[in-house]
Formats: structure tokens, sequence, C-alpha cells
């Protein structure tokens, strides 16, 4: 049964480690993600965003595929289904197909919006044992098309929107979805500590997992930070493995066509993308 993300990101904060977010956009991914993290006995969340919501024809069909891998795979280990970066509309709208967590990104609104929209959305989520995630200060790089500059959030509108009583709060600190370029500053640890200082126990959240070094992540959650989102990373992993199984003509080989091999190795540098990403968040034996 799908739970919501507030249980495992409160032991994480305590216990001064990170679950993993990781998004998914097919079947594969799911059941790559859902058997790693049950090999690992470690608490996972599956990220949608609303393009891949689409992409995998709509919310409830995420929902179908998902509960059904947890019951037929005997997924015993906490598993939240989240939406990534949602507006109103998507949070409503995967309320209502059954996720067990949304994320809501008014981080593009005039704070009052944003307090206005996401006190809505608490009192809604909240009566249905579902956890929210809110965001102050936008994320850069690029995702589904939507460009951020990659900012540093304010603390005290971080602590105005943690005080609402969402579940997890993510604040930008100079992170951004994508590939690092090169000339990036790297995390903005003064921002961090601000934030953590002015909202005590509220789990915070990473964007941008992907390409961040290790010390970072791990300075990170020394700082309060108890939710890191992985995307690209495991897009990465997966394309480049398949790249190397058509370059090496394996499609070519016996049945070697057959979907069920030849998304084998994407499925299986996803996993491996997984647990090191487990390892390295201190999340691997606290389910
Ligand atoms: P990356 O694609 O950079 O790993 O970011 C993922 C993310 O933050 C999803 O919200």
């Amino acid at each position: 049964m799908l739970v919501s993300a507030k249980e495992m990101l409160q032991k994480a904060k305590a216990g001064h480690y990170a679950v993993g977010q990781f998004n998914i956009n097919n079947l594969e991914w799911t059941k790559a993600i859902l058997q790693t993290a049950q090999e690992l006995n470690s608490p996972v969340i599956l990220g949608v965003s609303e393009g891949a919501g689409k992409y995998m024809a709509g919310y409830k069909t995420v929902v179908g595929m998902v509960n059904g891998m947890l019951e037929e795979l005997n997924i015993t280990v906490p598993v939240a289904l989240h939406l990534d970066h949602g507006s109103y509309e998507g949070c409503m709208k995967c309320i209502e197909a059954g996720f067990s967590s949304v994320m809501f990104d008014g981080s593009h609104y005039p704070i009052e919006e944003n307090v206005a929209k996401t006190t809505e959305l608490i009192k809604i989520t909240s009566e249905k044992g579902m956890s929210l995630e809110a965001e102050v200060g936008s994320i850069g790089g690029e995702e589904d098309g939507v460009v951020g500059k990659g900012e540093c959030a304010d603390p005290q509108e971080c602590k105005a929107i943690a005080d609402l009583g969402v579940t997890m709060l993510a604040a930008g600190i100079g992170n951004i979805h994508g590939k690092y370029p090169e000339n990036w500053e790297g995390l903005s640890f003064e921002t961090l500590d601000a934030i953590q200082q002015l909202t005590g126990e509220m789990p915070l959240v990473l964007h941008g997992g992907t390409g961040i070094p290790e010390d970072m992540i791990k300075k990170a959650i020394s700082l309060g930070v108890a939710k890191i989102n992985v995307n690209t990373e495991c897009q990465l992993a997966f394309a480049d493995a398949t790249r190397k199984y058509v370059e090496a003509g394996k499609d070519l080989e016996g049945k070697g066509f057959d979907p069920r091999k030849l998304l084998a190795p994407g499925a299986e540098a996803i996993k491996a993308t997984v647990k090191e990403k487990m390892e390295l968040f201190g999340s691997v034996g606290k389910a």
C-alpha cells in the first residue's frame, strides 16, 4: 500500500539521512526502482512530473501500475507516489487519482499567492492523510520545458511556508535540474543553514540531485536535507546502457530485438544508479 512521505521523512531528518525521490517514466523505471528499494530495505519516493504523468497515459494509469507492482512484486518497504513540481490543478488531479503525496510548486507566484494556494492544499491533503511538499525560491535548469535560474530562497519566506504546516519544504540553494555547468558555484550552505535554523524540524528537500558531488550531498544532509530528488542521472544511465547494447549489435543477435532483452541493460543501469544513491543518502536498511 502506498504511504504518505511524512513518517519516512521525519525519521530521516531525525536520523540524519535522506530518502531518495527517483522520477519514473515507464514500467521498466518503476520496477527497477521498487526492486532496488526492496533489496536494500530502503524507503523510497517515486516522483512523477506532470509531463511524465501525461506520457504514461495519465495519473490513474500510474496509480494502477504502481499499486499493482507493490502487490505483485511483494514490495513491503514504505513507498510514496509523489507528484513532482505540480500546478494547483495537477495536485487536485493526483489527489483524486490516488497518489499518496504531492508537490505544489508555487515558487513562481508572489509569496502571498504561494501561501494562499499552499494553505488550501494543506487542508485537502491532510484530510486525506497525504503529504505535501512546497517550494520557495525557484530551482534552476530545465524541467519539462520550464527553465529557472537557480536562485537562493529567502529564509524568512521559507519559514512562512513551513509554518503553514507543509510536510516537507524544497528551497532553492543554488541547485539546478539536469547536468551542472562547468562554472557552477556549488550549493549555498549559508542559505541552507539559515533556512534550517528558522524551520527547525521541517524535512528539507534538495532538488537537482544529479551531479552534486558526494561531499556536498553529505553536508546538505547534515544541515537538514531529508529528501533528495534524482531524475536525469537515471535517464543518462539508461540511455548509455541501451546505446552500448545497440552499438554492440546485440539487438541483431538471435531475439535481441525483444523489448524484454533490449531494455534490460537500461533497467539494470537504473538499479545500479538507485543503489549508489541510496547508499550515499544513508537510507539503506531504514525501511
Ligand atoms: P535532476 O534531474 O537534476 O536529478 O533533478 C531531479 C529533480 O529535482 C526532480 O524534481
